[in-house]
């Protein structure tokens, strides 16, 4: 393991739980703000991806308090291959649509690929798109040590920024889809991307594929909340594509992926009793007619 001294595990503070972020009482809509206060309370919460208005609102109905319009839409809503191709625009439609559909949970709207490796100014003016006309309360990008000063500037600008390290899939033809952070000289990589993420004024992190022992140490260390995505039990936060965690993307799973429905066999069934009650003539029926 690393030699990086680790910050004292915070406090966990005396709390009737009308603040906690998940089934707390609060009905107005999440702040980063009261992501930090959760971090200070030791509390874990929940993050799903949306990539629309309705299953968004279901999300929010379910009390899920926050909500990444990740560029996973790429795979998982637009039909591309990886995230690589997602525009701007695409994000901007489908960011907006999922803050339409909320009324409680803080929306981060992911920054594609193209759309902040230029550099600072850049990024501020696409992470201003996904602000003004989306509406989003906060954006995310990839990267650690190489995206600090992109970070620096949307914060300093007002643009409350999840950082995002491990594996970076906007990387896939750089990196490929490998577990990052294993062995002594990758793992002390991570930690410096994580702590310069977090100096540049980052309100939360997420950690991709990245060893559990690890991605403790990291949650550890920061002051800052970490989202965990195939990196173990001891994020504070953690975070899955609701496509795969309800069971509509098809093929194989990465192993972090818990199914909690199987929503391509339920939609799939459906679909197949309605084009049966069609062909044999069995819908519509009298309570389905007007006369
Ligand atoms: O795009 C996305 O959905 C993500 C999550 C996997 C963290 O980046």
């Amino acid at each position: 393991m690393t030699q990086l001294s680790a910050a004292p595990t915070p406090q966990r503070k005396p709390s009737d739980g009308s603040k906690a972020l998940y089934g707390g009482k609060s009905n107005r809509r999440i702040t980063v703000r009261d992501i930090a206060a959760a971090k200070e309370r030791g509390e874990k919460w929940p993050m799903l991806t949306a990539y629309d208005a309705m299953t968004a609102s279901v999300f929010d109905e379910a009390g899920i308090p926050v909500m990444l319009v990740g560029d996973s839409a790429g795979n998982c809503h637009l039909g591309y291959e990886t995230t690589v191709p997602v525009t701007l625009d695409e994000m901007t439609m489908l960011s907006a649509a999922v803050v339409r559909g909320t009324s409680r949970a803080l929306i981060v709207g992911d920054l594609p690929f193209g759309s902040y490796q230029e550099g600072p100014v850049q990024a501020l003016r696409s992470a201003t798109r996904l602000v003004k006309e989306a509406g989003v309360g906060a954006v995310k990008l990839e990267g650690g040590e190489r995206s600090h000063e992109q970070i620096r500037l949307l914060v300093e600008s007002g643009i409350p920024v999840m950082a995002h390290i491990g594996l970076t899939p906007q990387s896939v033809n750089a990196m490929g889809y490998r577990v990052q952070g294993r062995g002594e000289e990758a793992a002390q990589q991570l930690l410096r991307d994580a702590k310069a993420v977090q100096d540049a004024g980052a309100f939360a992190v997420v950690l991709e594929l990245v060893p559990a022992e690890l991605a403790a140490e990291v949650t550890r260390t920061l002051h800052i909340p970490t989202v965990g995505i195939g990196a173990g039990p001891e994020t504070d936060a953690q975070v899955l594509v609701w496509t795969d965690m309800l069971g509509l993307t098809g093929g194989r799973m990465p192993k972090f992926v818990k199914q909690y429905a199987d929503l391509r066999q339920v939609i799939g069934g459906a679909a197949k009793a309605f084009a049966e009650d069609v062909v044999g003539g069995t819908f519509p029926q009298e309570e389905h007619s007007v006369h």
